[in-house]
């Protein structure tokens, strides 16, 4: 039980800094006595069992099965585990963390701009790892930039990130006009936002507290119920499924794949197999764009860890922004 109590431990220092003191909590007393949660969670001690257990109690809260279980009261928390033992149980162990933010699109949006503006094409997207699809509406969403606006005035959701001085995105690309025909993505386990279920699954694994962060997935979800044509979703691995779509697209369109925070995590020798299905497919002569968020080793220790990456085929890949993990922070470099 160590390690789980660890992880608990941990947990708990990451929910008290980012905002969430009701699980900080919950997760402290856990750590000191594990008893109440090791029917549930048995011997499995991945890292992501707390983040798995409390999204599967907040699921219970959420549709009413166990409406007072994160009250803030550890009996009311404890009541709930002993009384929906099984469900719990089944939940901790099939769904993994399953988050879709919608605040990374603020490094999306110009990211595209710069591609679509320097192939004057319009963008058929391929998203990788898409959870439920809501970044696959970047268009729909409206921002504020240092610099400018972009998107419909009359969106529902409004979004905005912190710009580093010297960073900001530029006017004259705030300027143009993104256009896109097509809007797929791969994921092992899509959520469809628009039923209850989905909506539900994705809503508990945003922490209680984090009430920005429920009001912009209402309002993106609102996006897409909306949508005339809702992206498609395919159910797959992608490292197995890029390469076919990949041979069947179109030359009339820039076919743009991307991807944020999902490959981070991929093996070495599945990320080697997604680097060469995109070499192989940038070697024709068919439009093709790949923006990809990874480390940046200069950024260690900082707000902006991570360097958002843009190739245009036949072209190199180039740098054009350093972020943060939540799309909070934005320091434009192209
Ligand atoms: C951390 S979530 C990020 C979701 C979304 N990209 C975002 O930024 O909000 C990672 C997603 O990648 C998916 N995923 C991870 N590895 C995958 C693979 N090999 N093939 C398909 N989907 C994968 C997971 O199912 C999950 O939905």
């Amino acid at each position: 039980m160590s390690a789980l109590a660890d992880a608990f431990r941990g947990q708990a220092e990451h929910f008290e800094a980012l905002g969430s003191p009701v699980y900080a909590r919950l997760a402290e007393r856990l750590a000191d006595d594990p008893a109440p949660i090791s029917p549930i969670v048995g011997d499995d001690e991945r890292w992501d069992v707390p983040l798995r257990l409390f999204a599967a109690v907040h699921y219970l809260a959420l549709s009413g099965a166990a409406p007072d279980a994160l009250s803030g009261r550890f009996e009311d928390f404890a009541a709930a585990l002993a009384g929906h033992g099984e469900e719990l149980r089944r939940r901790v162990e099939t769904h993994g963390v399953q988050t879709n933010e919608v605040q990374r699109c603020t490094m999306l949006l110009p990211t595209f701009l710069a591609a679509a503006a320097e192939t004057g094409l319009p963008l058929e997207l391929i998203e990788l790892g898409p959870s439920a699809g809501l970044n696959l509406l970047v268009d729909r969403y409206r921002y504020r930039y240092a610099n400018g606006s972009y998107g419909p005035a009359d969106a529902l959701l409004e979004l905005t990130t912190d710009e580093q001085s010297g960073g900001t995105v530029p006017a004259s690309l705030l300027g143009r006009e993104l256009v896109v025909h097509r809007r797929r993505g791969i994921d092992l386990a899509p959520v469809d936002a628009t039923t209850p279920d989905g909506y539900l699954l994705l809503r508990s694994f945003v922490w209680p507290g984090l009430d920005e962060r429920v009001a912009r997935l209402d309002a993106a979800v609102e996006t897409l119920r909306r949508m005339p044509e809702r992206p498609e979703l395919i159910q797959g691995d992608y490292t197995e499924v890029l390469p076919r779509l990949l041979a069947e697209r179109t030359a009339d369109a820039l076919t743009l794949v991307f991807e944020t925070f999902s490959t981070v995590y991929l093996p070495d020798a599945a990320a080697r197999q997604l680097a060469e299905a995109l070499e192989t497919a940038g070697g024709d002569d068919r439009p093709l764009a790949w923006v990809s968020v990874r480390r940046w080793e200069l950024g260690a220790g900082t707000d902006t860890a991570f360097e958002l990456e843009l190739r245009v085929w036949p072209g190199a890949s180039r740098v054009v922004a350093h972020v943060d993990p939540h799309g909070n922070t934005l320091d434009w470099r192209l």
